[in-house]
């Protein structure tokens, strides 16, 4: 039996400006997928969301990552159990994590051989065959753990920083938002085409702060970033209240991390200020999670 994991991912700076080419940074964090693989006798998938065979609207994820392995591999016996520390559809990357892990799980178990680079261009292809669209951005850093700047893929260095991740328990729709922001562009280009271009500048001026660890300024950037996301319509009651209860708790800085509508906010904070920044994010009405940065990827935690 093999037992792997991949992280979840963050944007520090730069969602839906990187859609247009700019710059953005990831960061995977410490809230991981688990995934146990052992062979069966057929195909078995085992979730919160109940027990199926090889199917794509219950498990499709795994099922897709199944279906794709067979390039490799006979998998066609095989029982996967799953285990998620991440909130499902809310803009941390909990498919692309769930993906990534199967791939690494079903990987160990048959002996392909893949390398971490296969893995990840296999998992974006993944996503692909479940949502008909996918940035290859969440499989890569759930993949690779770290910091990366994209859309170059520099890796960066940050640690030691404290996030309180706030939830609102609200799905929206990435390919809904990504559209409206188009919608918004073709209606005012200049205006939103700027806006755009200043987040990447945000972001390209945050580089230098994470660089030098100065989470002072990493957060007077990502609150300048919130105010252009809200800007461009990616906003919402539930994120503000958050964002702001984190901010008046002594956050460095707080901005929705995603595609934004609903999902989460991120708040980073020092050490002793997560747990205020956490009860904040509760008592507005969030779910609150404290993490932090991690430069693990996707892992082979136990083989048996
Ligand atoms: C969604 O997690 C991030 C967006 O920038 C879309 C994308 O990059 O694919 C909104």
């Amino acid at each position: 039996m093999i037992t792997s994991s991949a992280p979840g991912k963050i944007y520090l700076f730069g969602e839906h400006a990187v859609v247009y080419g700019e710059n953005a940074i990831c960061c995977a964090i410490e809230l991981r997928t688990h995934v146990q693989a052992e062979f069966n006798d057929h195909i078995e998938i085992n979730s919160v969301l109940g027990r199926s065979g090889l199917n794509f609207e219950k498990h499709p994820y795994v099922s897709a990552a199944i279906e794709r392995m067979k390039e490799f591999a006979p998998v066609d016996g095989v029982k996967i159990n799953i285990n998620s520390e991440l909130p499902v559809g809310s803009g941390l990357g909990s498919s692309a994590a769930l993906t990534v892990s199967t791939i690494q799980a079903l990987n160990h178990l048959f002996h392909c051989g893949l390398s971490l680079e296969q893995i990840a261009d296999l998992g974006y292809n993944v996503e692909w065959d479940v949502q008909g669209n996918a940035s290859p951005t969440d499989t890569y850093v759930s993949t690779m753990g770290g910091v990366f700047m994209l859309p170059s893929r520099r890796k960066l260095e940050l640690n030691d920083c404290g996030i309180v991740i706030g939830d609102t328990k609200k799905n929206s729709s990435t390919k809904k938002l990504v559209t409206n922001v188009a919608e918004l562009k073709n209606r005012f280009p200049e205006i939103v085409t700027s806006i755009l271009s200043t987040i990447g500048k945000i972001t390209y001026c945050g580089e230098y702060s994470v660089c030098n660890g100065d989470y002072e300024s990493i957060g007077k950037l990502m609150n300048i970033n919130q105010g252009l996301l809200d800007s461009i319509g990616v906003g919402s009651l539930e994120l503000s209240q958050l964002i702001y209860s984190a901010r008046s708790k002594g956050a460095y800085g707080a901005k929705l991390t995603g595609a934004g509508g609903g999902g989460c906010m991120i708040a980073l904070a020092d050490a002793s200020k997560t747990v205020d920044v956490s009860d904040a994010i509760k008592s507005a009405g969030g779910v609150p999670i404290t993490t932090n940065i991690t430069d693990k990827g996707v892992v082979v935690e136990t083989k048996r």
